[in-house]
This record gives C-alpha cells, sequence and structure tokens, in this order.
C-alpha cells in the first residue's frame, strides 16, 4: 500500500466567514450514480460528481471490470455493460478508506461469476464486514476475509444468485444497498426490510434507471434481471460536506454563507433539524428537485446556540453529521446530549473517542458514553485551542476541528488534513478563501 506523507495544518481563529460556495457532489449518490450507470446498457451522463478519492476508488474498480467511465471537462460518461455483464478483474480492487465503495460493490458483484480481492488502508481494514459478508453469502457468494470479517477479502460471486429477503438488523443504507444491488442480477425478487428508515438514495435511482421496484412499510423489492437505462444525472451537492461549512459559520461572530445547491432529502437532513432546534439561522433558498433528488441552497448567519437533546429516532438521517454537530455543541450556550450512536464507532474512525478527545484536548468538558457524548457547552465564547489533534485517518474529525480552530482563543494543529481528500479535496482552500 503507499502510504501519503502526513500533512498538518494549523487553523485558528480570524474574521468572518463570507460568500457563496458550491460543495462538491453528494457522495452517497455519486457512487450509486456511478454503479447503476455502469449496469446500464449504453452511455449514461453525470453532471457534479464527488471528485473525492473514495468516489474515484468505486470508478476505479469499475474500471478494472471492464467499465469505461471518461471525464469531459464537468461531464462523466459512463459506457454501461448492461446488469450481469461485469468483467473478471485482472488486480485487486484498491478500495483506499471507503467503506460505501467497498460494501456497495461487494453486493454488485456477488450476483457476478466473478472473483475480487478487496484491499483498503488501515482504517478500512479495521471496519467491520460481517454485516454484508452474512446476507451474501446467503445469496450464494462466497467470502474468504481476514480475521474478525475484515478486508483484505475475496468474494467470489455466483451467478444465477438465489433471491434473499432480508431483514436488516442494523440502521444501514450501506447492507440496504449492496443487498439491492446484487438483487439486480438475481432471477425473481430481491426484498429488503428496513425497520429504521435510511437514505433512499439507490432507491430513488434505482426507480430513475428505470428498475422495478415497490417500496411499502419499510420493504423494499426490486425485480432481478433489470434492464436499466442509460440515464442524464446531476448530482447535488453534498449536505455532509456542507454541514462543516455550515457549521463555521454559525459560531464565528458575523458570518454569513451562502452554500449552493445542497441535496435536502429529508433522509439526510436531520442536522439542519437539529441545528434549528438550537436556534441556528439557517434559510432554504431555491428549493428545487432534479433527477428524483432534492435540493436547495443553504444561507447560513452566525447565531448564539442553545444545547439540545438530540432525540435517537434522528440519528440515521444526520450519522455522518455527529462529529461537526459535537463542534457546535461545545460552543453552545448549556449543554447536549447523544444516545443511539454505537455505530460512530465503527465509521472512518471510533468518532465517540476521537471526537471526545479532541474537544477536551481544546478545553471543552465532555462525558463519553459507549453510544454518545455530553457535551457542555463554552457559552458561545471560544475554547483554548492551542493544541495538537488527531485526526485518525478520518476526514471528517479532521474538517470539525479545522472548524473548531476557528473559534479557539490560540490556533490548533490537525496532525493530517490528507484524508480530507476522501471526500471534500478543497475544503481547506474554500475556508481559507471564506475567511479572507
Ligand atoms: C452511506 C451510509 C452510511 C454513512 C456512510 C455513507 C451510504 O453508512 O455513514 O458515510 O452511502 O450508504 P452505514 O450504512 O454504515 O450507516
Amino acid at each position: 500500500m503507499t502510504s501519503v506523507e502526513a500533512q498538518p495544518m494549523t487553523f485558528g481563529p480570524g474574521g468572518p466567514l463570507r460568500g457563496t460556495v458550491a460543495v462538491p457532489g453528494d457522495k452517497s449518490i455519486s457512487h450509486r450514480a456511478l454503479m447503476l450507470a455502469a449496469m446500464a446498457r449504453g452511455r449514461s451522463r453525470i453532471e457534479g460528481l464527488s471528485e473525492g478519492a473514495d468516489v474515484a476508488a468505486t470508478a476505479a474498480a469499475l474500471g478494472a471490470m471492464g467499465v469505461r467511465i471518461e471525464r469531459t471537462g464537468a461531464v462523466w460518461s459512463v459506457n454501461g455493460v448492461g446488469t450481469g455483464c461485469l468483467l473478471q478483474p485482472d488486480r485487486a480492487l484498491k478500495m483506499g478508506n471507503s467503506g460505501t465503495s467497498t460494501r456497495l460493490l461487494m453486493g454488485l458483484i456477488a450476483s457476478h461469476p466473478i472473483t475480487a480481492t478487496f484491499t483498503g488502508d488501515a482504517s478500512l481494514c479495521r471496519r467491520p464486514m460481517n454485516r454484508v459478508i452474512r446476507p451474501l453469502s446467503r445469496l450464494g457468494a462466497n467470502i474468504a476475509a481476514a480475521p474478525g470479517g475484515r478486508l483484505p477479502l475475496t468474494l467470489r460471486g455466483l451467478c444465477p444468485a438465489a433471491p434473499l429477503v432480508h431483514r436488516l438488523d442494523i440502521a444501514s443504507a450501506q447492507v440496504k444497498s449492496a443487498l439491492l444491488l446484487a438483487g439486480l442480477n438475481t432471477p425473481g425478487i430481491t426484498e429488503v426490510i428496513e425497520p429504521v428508515p435510511t437514505r433512499d438514495h439507490s432507491a430513488r435511482l434505482l426507480r430513475r434507471f428505470g428498475a422495478d421496484i415497490m417500496i411499502e412499510d419499510g420493504s423494499i423489492r426490486l425485480r432481478g434481471e433489470a434492464e436499466l437505462r442509460p440515464q442524464h444525472l446531476h448530482v447535488p451537492g453534498d449536505i455532509s460536506s456542507a454541514a462543516f461549512l455550515a457549521v463555521a459559520a454559525l459560531i464565528v461572530p458575523g458570518s454569513e454563507l451562502r452554500l449552493t445547491n445542497v441535496g435536502n432529502n429529508p433522509m439526510r437532513t436531520g442536522l439542519l433539524r437539529v441545528l434549528a432546534e438550537m436556534g441556528a439561522d439557517i434559510t432554504l433558498a431555491d428549493e428545487r428537485d432534479r433527477d428524483g433528488e432534492p435540493a436547495a441552497d443553504l444561507i447560513v448567519r452566525a447565531s448564539p446556540l442553545a444545547g439540545v437533546d438530540v432525540p435517537p429516532e434522528i440519528v440515521p438521517a444526520m450519522i455522518d453529521e455527529f462529529p461537526i454537530l459535537f463542534v457546535a455543541a461545545a460552543f453552545a450556550q448549556g449543554t447536549t446530549r447523544t444516545s443511539g450512536l454505537a455505530e460512530l464507532r465503527v465509521k472512518e474512525s471510533d468518532r465517540i473517542a476521537a471526537m471526545a478527545a479532541g474537544l477536551r484536548a481544546i478545553g471543552a468538558r465532555v462525558e463519553e458514553a459507549e453510544d454518545g457524548l455530553t457535551i457542555h457547552g463554552s457559552g458561545g465564547g471560544p475554547l483554548a485551542g492551542g493544541t495538537a489533534i488527531a485526526s485518525a485517518l478520518d476526514h471528517r474529525i479532521a474538517m470539525s476541528f479545522a472548524v473548531a480552530g476557528l473559534r479557539c482563543a490560540a490556533p490548533l494543529t490537525v496532525d493530517d488534513m490528507t484524508p480530507v481528500a476522501t471526500s471534500y479535496p478543497g475544503f481547506a482552500s474554500a475556508l481559507r478563501s471564506l475567511a479572507a
């Protein structure tokens, strides 16, 4: 594995953030758009695709399996091979840091007659894969993983696979999507039962590509051997990236930002609801719907924030936003309590531990439980800062502390900003230019 040299970066107090910014394309939608375009027969065009390393890993893997993907200016074209027509890769598929690429591609390949080895970086090799290994084995795939159900692993797909009825035992859009992708090339109906709703980008896009998909009371049924039609898609900006700039604008006095064309899917906007409850001044403008996904501009003005109790029901709709919510809470008046966050311990890092350690290091009062944090806010004033923060190979930890640094009395140093390239390569320069 090639290791990239760590890139420490310092973030400290400065002027208000002002301006208009377009955040990168939604990462979740981008992975799925590439995979479904690959399964359609003919050329799809995609605009607004995420240009982070995670989506590049998905594109490279599809390329290794015979899908030609090219970029001309802002438009990506994908020469889809048709359902079931991926080719045997002649090398291991390098997934880098990307859990979504890994789990979704495992599903896609599971119903193809091919064998693929998945490798990843140190963070990805620690993440649990049994959640997809178990159901994909039931449909007939043979998977040999490292101890504990981890990467590296080799998956031998089966064609035809057996259609599955699977009830999710954890709230996971990745597992749901892996099974639906496996169902595309499986005869009959694949059914996923989802007790707790999670992001629905796969279902929206499957419908868009012409798949026969039925959704009712938490059951998603997909008719297999689907013939997908190529599409011209526009991917909205990633709310999970916009979240960092939004919180930066909220906590730095005098700030006002307009974040354009941000995905506004209700299964992703839990953070906006919690911030509104905390007193944040965020308004939506120019609400629109494009290619089956809602989007809007977010206008964010610096606001005094108050602590809240975050209801566990909202967790799936903001699962990736807790690190930056914790930062907002650390600068609020009063206490914020969160629970039901056990999944955060198996993300790109243990996000509960990483955030607790970093927030304490900059002077916040934090109590850590197995499934959440309680944070006693600064009352709106700055925290001390003046320390080094470990980003733990996790883009969202790195970006969270970059934002926190803007409201500290003394600058803090994030030990390594390279992980940010997985989702938001231009983040640090966007932050700098907005503060200039
Ligand atoms: C994602 C689902 C979530 C999320 C991840 C992206 C997706 O993971 O944390 O960043 O695109 O399906 P889980 O399915 O593990 O909750």
